[in-house]
């Protein structure tokens, strides 16, 4: 039986926004309100985050931990020193280069930045989406909007309008729903508070990208291997996430061993009485004659696989499938990103063939 939803669903047309829509949902924000909208990368469910009770109830309608921090979005450059007590030459170039995108920055927090929307700590995350939608509802609702992407903690995160009615629908105000979302990962994620601008979460924008504007980039140490002991410095990226209900495997290796490898795992699991899944790309679809397929997209055409990934594992919940055997996607462009969210969907099962 499906739940009873609160939420108000307004359908809006990025071409021809409606601002009395707009106006009302920027008025639920102002009054400490919860309103899920569609941004480039993912779904937000946002509050103001100037406003401490705002930031509690976002923790409280997806079930996250309160110490794990949530992003401020603006519309406006104007906008940010407001948050910030510094903002680094190196922070000024990068939102010259890639905002409005899907860029987030780390920077020290000012006192205007309440530590329920910080995680108690003192950084600030901050990003201006690009998305016309997302821009118009952040204006109306006081240029400042903490949003975590709108999924119940711990499930994929949305890229539909659906996906937040399925997770949160019964807990926030309002959904505004302007479709599918175009890139459907999470923004890269750059820490500017330490010497060399430091990547916390890989995303559409490449290391490669980033470092020629900004020079010298790392990549957070905690990311890179599972078993170095270092935590991974954004606290979100230490919890278990994005996961489906069945258990997820990544195999790796050349597309012929992969494809022959899978197909005899989902005969195994079919001989135990299991149910077995199978996420594929295009070119290789045609190999498999077994199991629950699901396409993802085409490595040829890379950004279709990240567009459509967290689609797929959602389905993969309401096929019942009890194993999912997937192949790697390590494409140019998107494929760290996507190969990083894989991996902690598999909890970082991994079988070389
Ligand atoms: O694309 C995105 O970034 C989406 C859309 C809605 O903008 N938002 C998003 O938010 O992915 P969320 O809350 O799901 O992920 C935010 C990540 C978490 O891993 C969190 O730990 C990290 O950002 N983070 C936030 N503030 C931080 C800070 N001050 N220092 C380190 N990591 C931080
Ligand atoms: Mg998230």
């Amino acid at each position: 039986m499906k739940k009873a939803m609160k939420a108000e669903m307004v359908v809006l047309d990025r071409g021809h926004l409606d601002p009395v829509s707009v106006r009302r949902a920027g008025k639920i924000l102002l009054a400490g309100g919860l309103v899920a909208f569609p941004t480039e990368t993912v779904y937000g469910l946002g509050g103001n985050a100037l406003d401490p009770d705002a930031s509690r109830r976002i923790y409280a309608a997806k079930g996250r931990p309160s110490d794990n921090p949530l992003i401020v979005h603006i519309a406006d450059l104007e906008a940010l020193p407001l948050l910030t007590r510094e903002i680094p030459d190196a922070a000024r170039k990068a939102a010259e280069s890639f905002w409005p995108g899907p860029l987030t920055m780390i920077l020290p927090k000012s006192d205007k930045v309440p530590y329920e929307t910080t995680g108690g700590l003192d950084t600030v995350a901050v990003r201006m989406p690009s998305d016309p939608l997302a821009l118009a509802l952040i204006r109306a609702g006081g240029g400042y909007v903490a949003a975590p992407s709108a999924n119940t903690s711990g499930r994929p995160s949305p890229t539909t309008a659906s996906h937040v009615a399925e997770d949160l629908g019964d807990s926030i105000d309002m959904i505004l729903d302007g479709g599918q979302v175009e890139i459907g990962l999470e923004s890269t994620i750059v820490d500017f508070t330490v010497p060399v601008p430091t990547i916390l979460r890989p995303g559409y924008y490449h290391p490669d990208r980033l470092a020629k504007v900004l020079g010298d980039v790392r990549i957070d140490p905690g990311l890179l291997s599972q078993d170095s002991g270092i935590r991974p410095k954004a606290p979100g990226m230490r919890y278990r996430h994005y996961a489906p209900k069945a258990e997820l495997t990544i195999v790796e290796g050349r597309p012929e061993n992969v494809t022959e490898a899978i197909r005899r795992l989902c005969e195994k699991a079919e001989k135990e009485g299991k149910k077995a899944g199978i996420l594929a790309s295009q070119e290789n679809a045609g190999s498999y004659d077994r199991g629950v397929l699901k396409v993802v997209g085409s490595l040829a055409r890379e950004e279709t696989i990240a567009r459509k990934l967290y689609e797929v594992l959602r389905e993969f919940d309401e096929t019942g499938v009890d194993v999912i055997y997937s192949e790697a996607f390590h494409t140019p462009q998107i494929g760290q990103a996507v190969m990083n969210r894989l991996l902690k969907a598999a909890g970082h099962r991994v079988m070389r063939v």
